[in-house]
């Protein structure tokens, strides 16, 4: 019999793959007194648990549910069987964990033997990667090319797809200005988008920064959604909500339907509206809108709630959650994760009135608010399936050259393969070269690179005419 080692007091930094936690017993200060939010926050991704509290300089043992405003934070324990997210220890969770301010814990290595094996297969592994032969190597090379060649090609067409699509939802949304509902003209590009676009490659068209109006967004957050909820479903091994892909597709595509109600002028303003100006007022009122036109077009009730909550942030009492009065629990995972995909599109594509985030960046700002602003796991799941890099982010890599990244790493999500378009003298190459960061363990990502500033308006060509030799 092999039995469980406890450790107690592991400080973040000493964590490892391979343990366990069992209680989360050291915090940052912003614990030490809580506020509605950092409440809330313990609440909801603790669920169930139990929390050992200084309130009134009494100590006293209640369940997370039953936390209050001002208590003292001394220890998260007998966490339910559904929290071992939080618990099984990877360098993910090491870094979440890191960045919200969790300091302590008390921690389970499980059986010995099972620690052995783990690392004995870490070793295998490693020592793998530092001796592929030659020709391991060169056949990962050709397929990193091969993967890379096809990215390139798939976004030239879903450029083409966008557009088409993007004109096919302004028409709808003109129709439904004036009253008629019909959206049997997007139901083609539906299929066609169904069979041929992918979220990668939108995500990348996104951080190419190609022009952005409402129509343009509804394509792409639809675009997005609609592959990476497969992925995940997928992934996780879950039954889709949706009929069918196209469903799915439609239903993101039509999330901001209900702005077809705004006039055209205050939809299309270059300037940002007073919080309680009245344009404003009419602007939050998108969602419930949409989800009366979408109710009364018959549409399933999940796009009705994507289009009605994708606005509503978890932390409901937040200013920019709209509709107001709502109960979290309401909202259905199809829409936290709409509203997730919302954000980020939102702040990487361009915008008249504001400068447009690096994907990397804009990743890393979502992260911060996941579990305040987003759902954690939602969040979570999405992460998993574009990585701290999605594919189309610039990059300047420590060697002074610079690279769009063409994959998402199965392993250490910081090391994607990188397609390299400037070498370390600033001359744009002609013929690109892969360099594979899982293999290169002496070059690391240094920073994201602006795509509009290193290249201007010729980003989309750059990438277009990627040839890797
Ligand atoms: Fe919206
Ligand atoms: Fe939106």
């Amino acid at each position: 019999m092999v039995e469980d080692k406890i450790l107690t007091k592991v400080r973040i930094q000493e964590l490892k793959p391979g343990m366990f936690i069992t209680a989360y017993t050291g915090f940052a200060a912003k614990y030490r007194s809580l506020d509605d939010k950092t409440c809330r926050f313990i609440q909801h991704n603790f669920r169930k648990a139990k929390a050992t509290v200084a309130r009134k300089n009494k100590e006293q043992e209640i369940p997370v549910e039953a936390l209050k405003i001002n208590d003292h934070l001394k220890k998260i324990h007998d966490l339910p069987p559904d929290l071992s997210k939080i618990q099984s220890v990877s360098d993910k969770l090491q870094q979440a964990l890191k960045a919200r301010g969790f300091l302590e814990f008390d921690v389970k290595i499980k059986g010995l033997e099972k620690e052995e094996k783990r690392e004995l297969k870490e070793a295998i592994d490693l020592v793998k990667q530092s001796t592929l032969t030659p020709s391991e190597r060169k056949e990962r090379y050709q397929q990193a090319k091969q993967n890379a060649e096809q990215f390139v090609q798939q976004l030239s067409e879903n450029v083409q797809t966008r557009k088409k699509a993007s004109r096919a939802v302004e028409n709808i949304m003109d129709d439904a200005r004036r009253g008629k509902i019909d959206y049997s003209g997007i139901i083609e590009y539906v299929e066609d988008i169904t069979k041929h676009a992918s979220s990668e490659a939108m995500m990348a068209i996104v951080s190419l920064k190609q022009s952005d109006q409402t129509y343009d967004h509804c394509v792409d957050v639809g675009v997005i959604f609609q592959s990476s909820y497969y992925k995940i479903k997928e992934m996780k091994k879950e039954k889709p909500i949706f009929d069918n892909r196209s469903t799915a597709l439609l239903g993101a595509f039509l999330h901001d339907f209900g702005k077809s109600k705004i006039p055209k002028d205050i939809l299309d303003s270059t300037v940002r509206f007073e919080r309680e100006s009245r344009e404003m007022k009419l602007m939050e009122s998108h969602p419930k809108f949409g989800a009366e036109l979408l109710s009364g077009m018959k549409m399933p009730e999940a796009i009705v709630n994507m289009a009605y909550y994708h606005h509503v942030k978890q932390d409901t009492s937040m200013n920019s959650c709209y509709p107001k009065n709502v109960d979290y629990n309401s909202v259905i995972y199809e829409s936290r994760l709409l509203s997730i995909i919302d954000a980020y599109q939102a702040l990487v594509g361009r915008r008249k009135y504001k400068k447009s985030w690096n994907p990397p960046a804009a990743i890393r700002y979502i992260d911060a608010l996941a579990g305040v602003e987003f759902d954690f796991n939602a969040w979570d799941d999405f992460l998993s399936v574009i990585g701290l890099y999605p594919k189309g982010s610039l990059v300047e890599l420590s060697d002074k050259t610079i690279g769009f990244v063409m994959s998402v790493p199965h392993e250490n999500l910081e090391r994607p393969q990188i397609a390299i378009v400037r070498n370390e003298f600033g001359e744009d190459l002609e013929k690109n070269t892969i360099i594979d960061l899982e293999l290169e363990k002496d070059i690391g990502i240094v920073k994201d690179l602006d795509i509009e500033e290193t290249f201007g308006i010729n980003a989309l060509s750059v990438f277009s005419s990627i040839q890797i030799d």
